[in-house]
């Protein structure tokens, strides 16, 4: 039998597509879909990985030493920022959006809240060089990371090379931001049947399953896609989301569906944070959505939710916080 499996491995290798097989060190949640992060461009490393967990966390991205990545996307409160309904960067100047959560990266074909962003490993130039944010140059970076002691050497420990270039520095940011991945919540575990919803949960679970699954789906809670939910525009910012990067008119005030997990923690809420809890949300949901063209077919009838309804329904949302993944010693400050 033993001199068969050679010829088994082949014929699964066949099966599978070589291109299917994900990274050894990354683990997919049981019945989760295959993530769409191509692990063969940046095969990771518990070093890499390592470095990038060290990068995230030091304010020498910025230009002026004062700002890191943590800076609004702390752990805590599953890496977004709480204190404010918009971020505030470099000598404290506001942006003009909310910081989303940063969890399972790896199954996010579009990043930022309009999509402006469409692979991972591009998407840190983005903070570094916003003048709002970080307001530094990637380029300069670079030559600050290769000026130091610290650094050559953890770059040495992952690339087998002490100098830092642009690509490995992105790459190495990457590698840790795709590990946070947040599986463990009491929803994971019911739907794993090792524990049970009570009854409040279960009956919010049933009024989740109707009303707001189509765009927030199981298990990411969220299906990827850019839709209108209703928010009133804003007049202060006047974004309009997805338009300003199609130029298309069917997308205007169209925003990604954002992820539920850790949604109890990660208030305020919406890409402007005009919400400061789940109560207003769903007060949202249930009688202030506003009607214009584009808004999602989904929520075109009113939706009827009664306080019982409501309280069950949070009571569902709060069984996606996983405090595992929130004090994971792996995702915090590196010493
Ligand atoms: C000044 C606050 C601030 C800093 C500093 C910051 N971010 Fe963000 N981050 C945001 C905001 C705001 C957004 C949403 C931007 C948008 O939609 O236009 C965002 C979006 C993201 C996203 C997209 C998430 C998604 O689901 O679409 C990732 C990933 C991310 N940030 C990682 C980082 C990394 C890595 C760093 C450090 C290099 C960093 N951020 C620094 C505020 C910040
Ligand atoms: C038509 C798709 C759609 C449906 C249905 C829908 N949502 Fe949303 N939801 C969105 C979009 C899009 C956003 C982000 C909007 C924005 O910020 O501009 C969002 C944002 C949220 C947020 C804020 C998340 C954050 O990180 O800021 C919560 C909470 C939420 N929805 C809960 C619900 C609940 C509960 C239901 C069911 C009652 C529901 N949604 C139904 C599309 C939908």
């Amino acid at each position: 039998m033993k001199k068969y499996y050679p010829l088994l491995v082949l014929v699964c290798c066949i099966f599978y597509g070589f291109k299917n097989v994900i990274d050894p060190l990354f683990k997919v949640p049981e019945n989760w879909p295959k993530p769409v992060y191509d692990f063969k461009k940046n095969p990771l490393s518990a070093e890499k990985i390592f470095l990038g967990r060290t990068l995230f966390y030091d304010p020498v991205l910025s230009r002026d030493g004062t700002i890191s990545c943590e800076s609004c996307h702390l752990q805590y409160t599953s890496f977004t920022h709480i204190d404010h309904t918009t971020s505030h960067g470099i000598e404290g100047k506001i942006g003009n959006r909310n910081s989303p959560v940063l969890i399972n990266l790896a199954w996010s074909r579009n990043l930022m809240w309009d999509g402006s962003i469409h692979h991972i490993d591009a998407q840190a130039i983005s903070p570094i060089e916003n003048p709002l944010e970080m307001d530094e140059k990637l380029s300069h970076v670079v030559s600050k990371l290769n000026h130091s002691q610290k650094y050559r050497k953890l770059f040495y420990q992952a690339y087998g090379d002490s100098t830092a270039t642009g690509e490995r520095t992105l790459k190495s940011i990457s590698q840790f931001l795709l590990t946070l991945v947040s599986s463990d919540s009491k929803y994971d575990k019911v739907m794993r049947k090792a524990e049970k919803f009570n009854e409040y949960e279960q009956k919010g679970y049933e009024l989740f399953k109707v009303t707001c699954a189509v765009c927030h789906t199981e298990p990411l809670f969220t299906n990827g896609s850019f839709e209108n939910n209703g928010l009133e525009p804003d007049s202060f910012f006047k974004d309009g989301g997805r338009i300003k990067i199609t130029r298309n008119k069917n997308d205007s005030l169209k925003f990604k569906v954002p992820t539920l997990r850790n949604i109890e923690l990660s208030y305020p809420y919406m890409h402007d944070g005009r919400f400061k809890n789940l109560q207003m949300v769903l007060f949202h949901y249930t009688n202030t959505i506003y009607k214009s063209k584009t808004l999602s077919k989904h929520l075109q009838k009113k939706i009827i939710l009664n306080e019982q309804d409501k309280n069950n329904l949070i009571a569902f949302l709060k069984t996606l916080t996983d405090e595992k993944f929130i004090r994971n010693p792996e995702f915090s400050y590196p010493q």
